[in-house]
């Protein structure tokens, strides 16, 4: 496909070229999410070796009645990043008279197919999906109740410690009622690493739909076969790191522009950094918010922290 002066013009196509230029190269994570990208990742959260989906699942299934006495009734729930929406499903059935959803994702086309079939399942149930990027500055239709925020998953973890205190604290500033964030916790670094390392491949091909989708929506022409994923923890720093590794010396072509990659040279496409519990109250408090409780598993894998603005 020959990309339009248009399509060159997006921000998709400013960060991709800004990825291969400067070194090193490195694009932020929210780009994975077009509709195929949102599809791999409902493929990763079913994988055995990715264990946060089904731990902070089961968190939610065991202690929704507490989780709902806290957020009390006629709680309007705004979920970032929201998905295939399956988690909120477990909230809303404890919640008292939720006053609607707002779910909220980058991923237009993925996230109207989910808030349709969640409609379906529960007609007297309020749902606006709003597509767009949370990063930004957005401004949300009048809420309909307390506003209680959701941001499950461990999302938070792609953003740098630096970006994640300010995130939070325009968090506690909409969200009056409170937010109940999913964190992953610090552990095990061969657990780690088999979840970035599914044996069936499916996070190698996730990470490199980006480069799949910049052919498709910009006219590049990655090679797909010329980029090794590659996914490790790095201790210091406490994340995953997901890189697309170059395999050889190759000239990628992108928007009228000729980039050339060194063999080696990789694109790092994603942290996702793991907290403890106590490292992320403080982060929570640095923030704005009183974290009021907590919910960890047995094995002490995830937890999910009840929030609420200091003021
Ligand atoms: C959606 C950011 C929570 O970091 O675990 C899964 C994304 N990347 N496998 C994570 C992801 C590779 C995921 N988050």
């Amino acid at each position: 496909m020959k990309p339009s002066p248009d399509t060159c013009a997006s921000e998709f196509a400013h960060a991709m070229q800004e990825a291969l230029t400067r070194r090193p190269h490195r694009i932020s994570p929210k780009w994975f999410y077009d509709t195929e990208g949102s599809r791999l990742f409902d493929a990763i959260c079913e994988l055995p070796e990715y264990y946060p989906t089904r731990t902070e699942l089961g968190l939610l299934d065991r202690h929704a009645d507490d989780i709902a006495r806290r957020i009390g009734p006629g709680a309007e729930v705004v979920e970032f990043g929201a998905g295939s929406l399956r988690k909120v499903r477990l909230l809303l059935d404890a919640l008292e008279r939720p006053a609607g959803l707002l779910p909220i994702d980058i991923s237009a086309e993925h996230l109207h197919a989910s808030a349709a079939q969640l409609q379906r399942d529960r007609p007297g149930l309020f749902v606006r999906p709003v597509a767009l990027d949370f990063t930004q500055d957005f401004v949300l239709p009048a809420a309909r109740g307390p506003r209680v925020g959701f941001f499950p998953g461990s999302s938070i973890g792609n953003f740098e410690p630096d970006e994640a205190g300010p995130l939070l604290a325009r968090m506690a500033r909409w969200l009056d009622g409170g937010l109940l964030i999913g964190v992953d916790l610090v552990k095990e670094p061969d657990l780690l690493h088999a979840a970035y390392n599914d044996a069936q491949g499916v996070t190698a091909r996730f990470n490199r739909n980006l480069l799949a989708r910049a052919n498709a929506e910009l006219g590049a022409d990655f090679n797909l076969a010329r980029w090794a994923h590659s996914a490790f923890f790095h201790p210091p720093l406490q994340r995953i790191e997901m890189h697309l590794v170059s395999r050889c010396d190759q000239v990628v072509h992108l928007c009228g522009h000729a980039l050339p990659v060194q063999e080696g040279e990789s694109i790092h496409t994603e942290n996702s950094y793991k907290y403890t519990v106590a490292g992320f109250q403080r982060l929570a408090e640095s923030a704005g918010f009183r974290p009021e409780a907590v919910w960890v598993d047995s094995r002490r894998w995830f937890s999910i922290h009840w929030l609420r603005p200091a003021v």
